[in-house]
């Protein structure tokens, strides 16, 4: 995820841009970077860090006289933020410049293709492939050699693009990544989102999939990707800037909460190739992995939730034994751990320090280092052994949503990689079970669909002093995660027990009135838990159950019922945590309490 910006009118662009990016921060700030024509050719100026140190580079563009520009704050996915990774890319001779948003997926071929027809490349991205098969496709017509371009590309893309032949025009185009066009007097704008330009104008454009744009000062054309000129509407909005920079939510939890699908899909897609397992130098060969007694996942938080997930996930399907750890209990209680053992560290911003110490206590007894991270280049995910990325983009609520699915994802994917590399899967198996997480989010898409019920719900229950959450297997995991959301953001008192414990001592606690809520998705664990929310409902507890479509019998028990789609025991956590994430998320709202912000925490936690 990362913001674009353009500009071309008749004011100075360098000051519109910088303005533009600052509003769009909250997609990306590892680098920052501007393009201009300026003095009969493209000026690139472009720095790792946030965006003040761009606009303190250049004090705040004022000198700069271009009336035309692209700009780019970034969120690192492919190299590590630093000055030469951050966009504007320019084509080897200079003459085209590129900003993108996305994910070139075949970018290594065809940068192949490009190296061996001499063409130097400077940075490790995949933009920049970008910027030089334009090049290379360029013959005279710029418009042309975009579009001739496009069709090379397979994965994500919002472009803005630059040429020193063209300094009166730019264009754009988008593919799965979010592209706007402002529609301005004498000016015309792009930019990755409203807020970027809600400033300077509110007749907006919005770009589909495959569309492609040319913009002047006082024209906008937009073609299909036959390159047939496109009639489209003017959407004219009436947000405030607080809203628009949500996306229209109300808070970033929720719009991060419906970017799940999303992020949940390019997390798949960085992993998943086809009906297989993409296997790159990071992956551990079958070799490597018969060497491994043990797996231990240190995490804190979230990131430590789901890893508890992923003890079940890799225990199941691999059979090596997996021990998960809180890492400020780790780093102190003399692990049993050494050269032979693997450590997977979950973090979300890379940056915990109780997780980072964690790791290297690990490391100093020899273990090997496998990290899940989202912020490329972060402590983490340089001191590891490998690293697999999330792709959530940036999380700005404190509560953790969109980042923990996509840790649920990357862990699907490591315990199938095992569990094909130990054989303990066949091909067939394996196929099967990676069709089944391509549909996941198709599936909580349908999750979000039913947010009301889920409203509902909490409206007749957010004065609750306290709530239980409880589960079995898989459903345990994500009961725990349940638990933390709801405390973390509604300030209620919450706990998470496994189905088959409560009996020991906690049910003392439920009483008349008493909200359970029930994860019953673990087919082979049904039974039992009916048997719980029977024990638990005469006691007087009122009991919400998460269920699959398919099983009645729950509903016959429990007073409200939400339902996720019919999918195997497997792989419901992932659909099943967007209803806690949405449970938590309405009792925050309607207790007043702030949601984005809740009191007392941090969203990265450096110190110990
Ligand atoms: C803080 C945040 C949590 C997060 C935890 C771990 O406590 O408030 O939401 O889960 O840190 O953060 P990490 O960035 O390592 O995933």
């Amino acid at each position: 995820m990362c913001g674009i910006v353009g500009y071309v009118g008749e004011r100075k662009a360098a000051p519109i841009l910088l303005s533009g990016l600052s509003k769009l921060e909250y997609r990306g700030y590892d680098s920052a970077g501007i393009a201009v024509y300026e003095k009969d050719r493209l000026q690139v100026i472009k720095t790792k860090g946030r965006l003040k140190a761009l606009s303190d580079m250049i004090d705040g563009g004022k000198n700069m006289s271009s009336t035309m520009g692209i700009g780019h704050t970034r969120w690192a996915t492919h190299g590590e933020p630093n000055d030469i990774n951050s966009h504007p890319h320019l084509s080897q001779s200079s003459e085209i410049a590129v900003v993108h948003n996305g994910i070139i997926e075949n970018y290594i071929s065809l940068k192949e293709f490009l190296v061996e027809k001499g063409v130097k490349f400077l940075s490790e991205t995949d933009t920049e492939v970008i910027a030089q098969l334009i090049e290379y496709n360029y013959r005279g017509d710029i418009v042309e050699a975009v579009m001739e371009t496009l069709k090379d590309l397979k994965g994500s893309y919002a472009l803005g693009v630059i040429s020193r032949h063209n300094p009166e025009m730019f264009i754009a185009a988008r593919k799965d990544s979010p592209l706007i066009i402002g529609a301005g007097k004498n000016e015309n704008f792009i930019a990755s989102d409203i807020p970027a330009i809600l400033e300077y104008t509110r007749d907006i454009y919005i770009l589909e999939d495959k569309e492609v744009a040319v913009l002047t000062k006082d024209s906008i054309k937009i073609y299909n990707e036959y390159g047939q000129m496109v009639n489209k509407k003017i959407f004219h909005v009436d947000w405030d800037v607080d809203a628009a920079e949500k996306g229209g939510f109300e808070h970033f939890m929720m719009k991060e909460i419906f970017e799940e699908p999303k992020v949940v899909k390019d997390t798949f897609n960085s992993r998943i190739n086809g009906d297989l397992l993409k296997q790159d130098s990071l992956s551990f060969t079958a070799e490597q992995l018969n060497k491994i007694e043990k797996i231990f996942i240190v995490a804190c938080g979230t990131a430590y939730h789901a890893g508890i997930v992923g003890k079940y996930l890799i225990e199941d399907l691999s059979g090596i034994p997996v021990e998960t750890d809180v890492a400020s209990e780790f780093r102190y209680r003399n692990p049993i751990i050494n050269e032979k053992c693997l450590t997977i560290i979950i973090s979300q911003s890379g940056e915990t320090i109780d997780t980072l110490f964690a790791l290297r206590e690990a490391k100093s007894r020899g273990s090997k280092i496998l990290s899940i991270v989202n912020v490329v280049g972060s402590s983490i995910a340089r001191e590891s052994d490998s690293v697999i990325y999330t792709l959530a983009g940036p999380e700005i609520a404190v509560a953790s949503t969109k980042a923990y699915n996509t840790q649920l994802a990357a862990l699907y994917t490591i315990a199938l990689d095992f569990a094909n590399k130990k054989n303990r899967i066949n091909s067939e198996e394996l196929k099967e079970k990676i069709n089944t997480l391509k549909e996941i989010p198709g599936q909580i898409e349908k999750v979000l669909e039913k947010r009301e019920g889920i409203q509902k719900f909490a409206a007749n229950h957010y004065n609750a002093k306290s709530v239980f959450f409880i589960g079995r297997g898989l459903d345990y995991a994500l009961a725990m995660e349940g638990s933390l959301k709801l405390k973390e953001i509604s300030y209620i008192h919450s706990e998470a027990y496994a189905g088959g414990e409560l009996k020991h001592g906690t049910i003392a606690l439920i009483e008349k009135g008493t909200l359970v809520l029930c994860s019953v998705t673990q087919d082979a664990l049904i039974e039992k838990m009916v048997s719980n929310i029977r024990e638990v409902k005469s006691r007087g507890a009122v009991v919400m159950a998460i269920t699959q479509e398919k099983n009645k019998l729950v509903e016959s028990v429990a007073d409200t019922v939400i339902n996720i789609p019919d999918i195997s025991s497997m792989f419901a956590p992932l659909t099943a945590a967007t209803v806690m994430q949405l449970f938590a998320y309405y009792m925050s709202v309607l207790k007043g309490c702030d949601v984005d912000k809740p009191r007392n925490l941090a969203k990265s936690v450096t110190v110990e």
